[in-house]
């Protein structure tokens, strides 16, 4: 078809060495992988994880004396979680023309609704808020409409997977309050059943989400290494808990968060970001910082800079791509259970850029 192009716009068409695989190919194999791991998701959800908002807790036996610092942070959990809406909206549109990923934003809010609802009867029957106070705080918050925080899909993604896992923290360390395992003086002999439940039913979510835009995440380092790992150093950069902007009395809660010692920045170092690094064959941000400005200091030739060695020094990639293929392995045993194998299966392709020799370690399975 080339021969049809003006001959001013032949060398704008992107140009693939031979051997290596065409960004159309790529972005093929990233659909499929996220058609297939939408599935088994999805099935995998309404398996194990099909609880409801109402009849899931004893809400009449949560505690009338809660501490005012536990609904303070169960309030702001509310606040965040209600924008479920226009969080899926916005997500929803980015990748409406991927079917695995549309599909999944779908399931997703549908699970984030299912927090929201969950944390407003929290506040609710604690009793220290009124039914007429919540609604009007509902109509403040929902004045405002949560925009995405990056303009594209990489870097949205990148950041669902430092968010999944930081809001999984948070979850897990109001269980452990509420399981009466608190350190903290303030909160020393406190316990409520029912609120640790809670808790712990919407951190399961979160996990789950956790690995799915995970295994996402690390699809795109395989075949795009640079691109995603820019997109990583520029969400670290700038990250923050969705909705700070918009919650009226966010400042009272994240201090009120802080010194619960449910979440602070040392906790979003050690416990997200380096975790999300580990899942992603990152050594540390100074490594990933290094590498990209090595990568930039590749020579250039004829303006295009292929970064064909240099990116893979900033990663384990063998270790991303042996995580790569078990997700496929996983999707396979999903897919013969059904039949798809027989009729459209999802298959692993090598990504023939990256290096054959030199990989660093065996993989890593994430947290299911
Ligand atoms: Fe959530
Ligand atoms: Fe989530």
């Amino acid at each position: 078809m080339a021969e049809i192009l003006p001959p001013n716009m032949l060398s704008e068409r992107p140009q693939t060495p031979a051997g290596l695989l065409s960004s159309r190919e790529k972005d093929r194999l990233i659909e499929r992988g996220f058609l297939g791991l939408y599935r088994w998701y999805t099935a995998r959800s309404q398996e194990t994880r099909n609880w409801n908002a109402d009849r899931s807790f004893d809400w009449k036996a949560l505690s009338k004396d809660l501490p005012p610092e536990i609904v303070t942070v169960t309030q702001g959990f509310f606040a965040v979680e209600q924008y479920a809406p226009d969080f899926t909206s916005s997500l929803l549109n980015l990748v409406r023309r991927s079917h695995g990923r549309s599909h999944f934003q779908l399931r997703w809010g549908s699970e984030e609704e299912k927090h929201a609802d969950a944390w407003e009867n929290a506040v609710l029957f604690s009793g220290k808020r009124t039914p007429q106070w919540i609604a009007e705080y509902k109509e403040r918050l929902k004045s405002q409409t949560w925009e995405l925080p990056f303009p594209d899909a990489i870097h949205n993604l990148v950041y669902t997977v430092f968010q999944e896992r930081a809001t999984q923290l948070n979850y897990l360390n109001m269980m452990k309050i509420a399981q009466g395992k608190s350190d903290k003086p303030h909160l020393a002999g406190f316990s409520d059943p029912v609120l640790a439940k809670v808790a712990q039913t919407i951190a399961v979510d979160e996990a789950a989400h956790y690995n799915f835009f995970l295994e996402g995440v690390r699809m795109y380092l395989y075949y795009y290494p640079q691109r995603t790992l820019e997109a990583i150093k520029n969400v670290i950069g700038q990250f923050s808990m969705p909705a700070s902007m918009l919650v009226p009395d966010w400042k009272e809660f994240s201090e009120t968060v802080y010194h619960a010692g449910i979440y602070g920045p040392r906790d979003f170092n050690r416990d997200v970001m380096q975790v999300a690094f580990r899942n992603l064959g990152i050594e540390s941000r100074k490594a990933l910082e290094e590498g990209i400005r090595k990568t930039r200091e590749v020579p250039d030739f004829d303006g295009h800079n292929h970064q064909t060695t240099a990116i893979f020094d900033t990663f384990d990639y063998g270790m991303v791509e042996g995580d790569v293929k078990r997700l496929h392995l996983k999707i396979q045993d999903y897919e013969k259970e059904i039949g798809f194998d027989e009729v459209d299966p999802t298959e692993f392709v090598e990504n023939p850029a990256v290096p054959r020799t030199g990989s660093k370690s065996g993989g890593q399975a994430a947290d299911d």
